[in-house]
């Protein structure tokens, strides 16, 4: 095997390697965060056997996950076989800013380790795997999946966690208008937008079970937001002046992103502004953060990442003019629109 072209050590594993055993350092990473191993070396390094009885795991097996954790940096293991928690790992831990517990519970979770190896049948129909392995479409399943909803809705929350500031920084709300979340979540990226700007009011749109898990009840936000259960398919609330699409149209093809987009041309006046906040992927190959993302969405959903072109026409078609596309210090950018 071709060894990492930058090293000479014979035991640095290869590109190649890295790639065949991707599955299992998801697993590894996955069994530490479920079992909440980080939290327990917050104040510092633990052996494995004082681990396994905290936790109620066994002592030998998490040697080993966190010895292969700890060759990628996640971990450091000292000399007398006690581990600490390096900065790699941080993240971690449930409760700290920028947590990313939830979301690594979330990305690992069966919902997409399970449809990842049949993505050879993807490839051969071109519909989700997802699909027939849990015999129905992904947000379908979450209907039906209290467990798997709440997974869900955790770690897009720890994901969006990371990005809601920084996006809602990066554009200039006009001031004194009401902003539609469609498909919010539990609402981070609008209570950020909220704060930023006093004179903004909003309403955080999701399906019924997802707003019921907003997080908007804070003082500084009192009286300002409202939320509503409802299917972007349907209809979406009237009367914004400001619609926000954030890691939405990526969940789907063309087809049903024209359906949510119709949605909201007939509730918004002309002139409305709707920001589709998503990763903007490059014409080409080049690497970028959103291309494993791209084959989540064609192995569990219908959805794919986009490039400017594609957003341009997809917006066009469904009656909004493509304005600019601002960049955040996040995996997203800002595609402004109006509707015309
Ligand atoms: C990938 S998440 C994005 C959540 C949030 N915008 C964020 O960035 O964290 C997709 C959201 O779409 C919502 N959703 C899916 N189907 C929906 C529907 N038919 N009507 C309303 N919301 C829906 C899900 O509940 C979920 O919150």
């Amino acid at each position: 095997m071709t060894r990492h072209a930058e090293s000479d050590d014979p035991f640095m594993p290869s590109a190649l390697h890295d790639l065949m055993f991707g599955h299992i350092h998801s697993a590894a990473l996955r069994a530490v965060a479920v079992h909440r191993i980080p939290d327990h070396l917050a104040d510092g390094p633990r052996t494995p056997e004082e681990l396994a009885s905290r936790t109620g795991t066994d002592a030998g097996a998490l040697r080993r996950v966190m010895r292969l954790l700890a060759s990628r940096g996640v971990f450091r293991e000292d000399d007398r076989g006690a581990f600490r928690l390096e900065e790699l790992g941080q993240p971690l831990r449930t409760g700290v800013p920028g947590s990313q517990h939830a979301g690594v519970v979330m990305i690992t979770s069966p919902m997409f380790a399970r449809s990842a190896p049949r993505l050879q049948d993807t490839l051969e129909t071109g519909q989700p795997s997802f699909d027939y392995i849990y015999g129905m479409p992904f947000f379908e399943h979450l209907l039906k999946s209290p467990e798997d909803r709440a997974t869900f809705d955790a770690g897009m929350a720890a994901f969006s966690g990371a990005e809601d500031e920084l996006v809602a920084q990066s554009y200039a709300f006009p001031p004194d208008s009401r902003v539609i979340d469609v498909g919010g979540g539990r609402g981070g990226l609008l209570g950020a937008v909220l704060r930023g700007e006093p004179s903004l009011s909003g309403v955080l749109f999701d399906q019924s079970a997802t707003v019921a898990e907003h997080v908007l009840d804070r003082p500084e936000l009192a009286g300002r937001w409202r939320t509503e259960g409802g299917d972007f398919f349907t209809a979406v609330p009237s009367d914004g002046d400001v619609y926000l699409l954030k890691h939405i149209l990526h969940d789907w093809d063309d087809e049903d992103c024209l359906r949510i987009l119709g949605s909201i041309r007939r509730a918004a006046r002309t002139g409305a502004r709707l920001l589709v906040v998503d990763a903007v992927l490059p014409g080409n190959s080049a690497p970028h953060p959103a291309l494993e993302l791209d084959i989540v969405m064609l192995m569990a959903l219908k959805g794919r990442e986009r490039t400017a072109a594609e957003f341009e026409s997809l917006l066009d078609r469904a009656g909004f003019r493509l304005r600019r596309i601002l960049p955040t210090p996040g995996l997203p950018a800002i595609v402004e629109a109006v509707a015309v």
